[in-house]
């Protein structure tokens, strides 16, 4: 290996770096919008409106899934991809961030916000 081979192999690493980091970014910009990320993955069959029906009859609104589960659960179920509950739909993971975008968007267009929404009341347990 000659010097210069380094110092090429150097600058092809900062280039992978630079490209890495531009897809983060971008990546979390998306992670912003709510609306956005349930549009791409879930507003075939489930309306994400704050009132009508879904494109896809058997699949609720999801503002109503968002009323009837208690926060921590829609979590978990964000977070760990709702794919297992059908068969259909894809099964996707949400980072974090997207967990919070998404169900900011909901408290938005249901008018609850998801800070004030109580955790799961597990039987037998003592609400906090
Ligand atoms: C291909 C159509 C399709 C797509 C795409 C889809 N769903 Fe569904 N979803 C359904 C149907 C149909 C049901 C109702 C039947 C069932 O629960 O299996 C449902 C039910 C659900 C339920 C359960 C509701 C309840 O009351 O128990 C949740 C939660 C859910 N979907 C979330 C999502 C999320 C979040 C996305 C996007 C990441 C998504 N779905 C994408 C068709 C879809």
């Amino acid at each position: 290996m000659t010097k210069h081979f380094r110092l090429r192999d150097a600058l092809l690493c900062l280039a992978l770096l630079a490209l890495g980091a531009s897809d983060a970014l971008a990546a979390n910009t998306d992670a912003m919008d709510g609306k956005a990320i349930l549009g791409k993955n879930c507003g075939r069959c489930h309306s994400l409106e704050a009132t009508g029906a879904s494109p896809l009859p058997q699949a609720p609104p999801l503002r109503e899934v968002y009323l009837k589960y208690p926060i921590d659960q829609l979590e978990e179920g964000f977070a760990e991809g709702m794919g297992s509950r059908h068969r259909d739909m894809p099964q996707i993971q949400f980072s974090p961030d997207q967990v919070a975008a998404i169900l900011n968007y909901l408290g938005s267009i249901t008018g609850v916000d998801p800070a004030k929404r109580a955790p799961a009341n597990i039987p037998g347990e003592t609400p906090p």
